[in-house]
């Protein structure tokens, strides 16, 4: 008998999606003698729309090292999921398209939202897996998802290289690192970088702290900062407003980043110097993933795959301690992974002098 597998990528793409998907084909052509792998376009709007590709053996070849996703991805956030659209109902077409290919499994690779929509799938009677997707790396339950090493790799370059202009220039940079609305790409990335203040969405900074780390540079003859600043950093005094508020006043930032204000601020506490804002974007999920991701999302892929054959559905497959496994993925719906402010590596880099615009 056929097995049918369907597969998809759902939300923000990430380096190593490719590599994800091969390590789940190759593993399913490589242990069951029939296997039909069908490729939804651009992630569940496909299984909604019933928009599909048949996929072949070759077209997991030659993609361990691509960037992006062969079948396209889209946002449909779970909020929505079982909003009824102009009398569409999106939960009961995705169900309809799964029974009508005669799916016997989908496999999801996705971050938050997408991992919370395959649950509710999971929980309607779909046999599902989930693959943890993001760069952010804030998906419960897994020391790592697929794409984080990549982006820390593409943000440490880019603060590298900005370290150089702001000291020939003896300039303060502050630099938006991705992340929404945790801290883990600018963590890792700024310790990667040496950069002396770190700016993270679980730690709210004071304007203060951060002057006071700047002036003890340039004392110490370094007359260049650059800071490395997560998207959604957020002052102490911001922190404190209802959620409402401080929703309203990012609002009317009209897309503009943190780092702007920010150094806006600076510019007036530094009118001696020059400050310069920069923003990394979404460089950080393109390219190629790096070695660590490749190999990582692999070895999640094959799990994927073993979880498949073992009929072991409504799981996601995590990193827990460096092995693979899996969790439930009720578990891990609905919440996220943020760095613990007052985790090891947060209280060790205080050691080293850097600070994080608290204290
Ligand atoms: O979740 C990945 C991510 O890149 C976040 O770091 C960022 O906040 C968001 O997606 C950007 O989304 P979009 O691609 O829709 O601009």
């Amino acid at each position: 008998m056929t097995l049918r597998v369907g597969i998809l990528t759902s939300g923000g793409d990430c380096q190593a999606l490719n590599a994800t998907m091969r390590g789940l084909a190759k593993t399913l052509y490589n242990c069951v003698s029939d296997v039909e792998i069908i490729g939804f376009k651009n992630g569940y709007y496909g299984l909604m729309h019933e928009k599909y590709v048949k996929m072949q053996p070759k077209d997991f070849s030659g993609i361990i090292d691509q960037g992006g996703t062969i079948l396209g991805t889209s946002r449909q956030p779970f909020k929505y999921m079982r909003v009824i659209d102009d009398g569409f109902d999106k939960v009961a077409a995705m169900k309809k398209t799964y029974k009508k290919l005669n799916l016997d499994a989908l496999a999801v690779l996705g971050g938050n939202g997408s991992l919370k929509s395959a649950n509710m799938l999971a929980q309607e009677g779909l046999n599902v897996i989930g693959l943890p997707k993001t760069i952010d790396n804030d998906t419960w339950g897994t020391d790592y998802t697929f794409g984080f090493q990549s982006a820390v790799d593409v943000a440490t370059r880019y603060l590298d290289d900005i370290r150089t202009t702001a000291q020939s220039h003896s300039r303060i940079f502050v630099v938006e690192v991705m992340g929404h609305k945790v801290g883990h790409i600018t963590l890792h990335a700024g310790l990667a970088a040496g950069s002396d203040i770190i700016l993270l969405p679980e730690i709210p900074y004071d304007l203060d702290v951060i002057a006071k780390k700047i002036k003890q540079r340039e004392k110490q003859g370094k007359n260049f900062t650059v800071i490395a600043c997560a998207e959604g950093a957020i002052s102490k005094e911001d922190a404190k407003l209802p959620k409402k508020k401080y929703k309203a006043k990012v609002a009317a930032r009209n897309g503009q980043s943190v780092v702007v204000g920010l150094g806006e601020d600076l510019q007036k506490l530094f009118p001696a110097k020059e400050v310069r804002a920069a923003v990394i974007g979404h460089a950080q999920r393109g390219g190629a993933p790096d070695a660590y991701d490749r190999a990582i999302s692999t070895r999640f892929g094959i799990e994927g795959a073993r979880l498949i054959m073992n009929r072991s559905f409504g799981r996601l497959v995590v990193l827990k301690r460096g092995e693979v496994d899996s969790i439930a993925l009720e578990d891990t719906a609905g919440k996220l992974a943020y760095v613990d402010p007052e985790g090891k590596t947060v209280n060790n880099a205080r050691l080293m002098g850097v600070t994080f615009g608290d204290k």
